[in-house]
């Protein structure tokens, strides 16, 4: 049935998941790390690597058991290879290597990032190229036009923050705990949108790209200022995000060749309030909108096992056993490099 294994761990959940070639996920486990970093209020890279090198074989042994198969099963071994941490990455394919030499199967180094591009057609087998993508997640914030497996260009990035990054800093400054965003999310929907002014950064601008900085700089000051419940800072500031979101797509629609469907994927995708909005914005522009369930939104194996099932079907080349992990790695090597982006690029 064409299995691919998948593994990831370019951040903090170590994820192991069998997808077949009709989507089918087979066996999958996710392991969160979120614990161990919670007293730090963020990803410690040391911490998240050792924890990935214990979890992952075990897990692995785990899925193959659950599904009663074997390693000569396997099709494919499909490894996030980057951008994310690099010690967490290099556990994932290294382990990936050793298993696709052991079974003798091809290797897939797949980017994170691809993995997000593609997992709504694991959800949606009606999902067909081309389509305009938002991707959302703790470290990028992009709208791409995904042409097909590995054509994607990028039309807009953030120039500082990502929207997770912005969501998890709010967190942070009201109080909540790590990570922010699904925190941040139930807490907004005690409070009131309108009743914190907040600024809108970029919204309007003949530029394409995204800014949230000065967004988290407000937060604060509005927290500091004492004169804001919590639950209305936090629903001020989740409007104000998706404010930016839907006129940062409506300016990227205009300037890409037209699409028929609008798609959003990462970690923030799972948010409904982001999602309610642009299911809005494809309304009114008559776009199909397609967004993969919440667990598929945020970090798992199955969108890398996805991605790799995903290039076996175009015929794309395995990878070398000697492929190196990248921490960075760019979706579309064409993409200018945008000052202040840092990583995210
Ligand atoms: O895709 P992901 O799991 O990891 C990265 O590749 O970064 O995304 C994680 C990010 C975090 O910043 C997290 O706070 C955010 O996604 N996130 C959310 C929600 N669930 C996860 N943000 C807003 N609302 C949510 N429900
Ligand atoms: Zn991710």
């Amino acid at each position: 049935m064409g299995l691919v294994l998948g593994i990831e761990s370019s951040c903090d959940e170590t994820a192991v998941a069998l997808v077949a070639h009709d989507r089918t996920i087979v066996a999958q486990a996710i392991a969160s790390q979120d614990e161990a970093h919670a007293p730090y209020g963020g990803v410690v890279p040391e911490i998240a690597a050792r924890a990935h090198a214990e979890k992952l074989a075990p897990m692995i042994a785990g899925v193959m058991g659950d599904a009663g198969l074997a390693l000569t099963d396997l099709d494919a071994v499909a490894a996030t290879a980057g951008p994310g941490l690099i010690g967490g990455v290099m556990v994932g394919l290294v382990s990936a290597k050793a298993l696709a030499m052991a079974a003798d199967v091809p290797l897939m180094a797949i980017n994170h990032l691809e993995g997000h591009a593609l997992s709504p057609r694991l959800a949606d087998p009606a999902l067909e190229f081309p389509y305009a993508l938002l991707l959302v997640s703790g470290g990028h914030c992009q709208i791409l036009r995904v042409d097909g497996v590995g054509r994607y260009r990028r039309l807009a990035t953030t120039i500082d923050d990502a929207l997770g990054e912005a969501f998890d800093k709010t967190a942070k400054i009201i109080g909540l705990g790590f990570p922010g965003g699904p925190a941040v999310e139930r807490l907004a929907r005690e409070g009131d949108p309108r009743a914190v002014p907040l600024p809108r950064p970029l919204v309007g601008s003949g530029e394409p790209h995204f800014s949230f900085a000065g967004l988290k700089s407000a937060v604060m000051r509005a927290h500091d200022s004492g004169l804001h419940r919590r639950e209305d800072i936090a629903a001020s500031f989740q409007q104000a995000a998706i404010d930016c979101v839907v006129d940062r797509l409506r300016h990227a629609l205009g300037a890409m060749e037209p699409v028929e469907t609008l798609v959003v994927a990462g970690g923030v995708a799972a948010n409904q309030a982001v999602r309610m909005a642009l299911e809005g914005l494809a309304r009114k522009r008559d776009l199909r909108f397609s967004a993969p369930p919440p667990e598929l939104c945020t970090d798992n194996a199955a969108m890398i096992a996805w991605a790799g099932q995903e290039r076996l079907a175009i015929g794309g080349a395995a990878d070398s056993l000697d492929v190196a992990a990248r921490p960075r790695w760019p979706l579309d090597p064409h993409a200018e490099a945008v000052r202040g982006a840092g990583y995210k690029a």
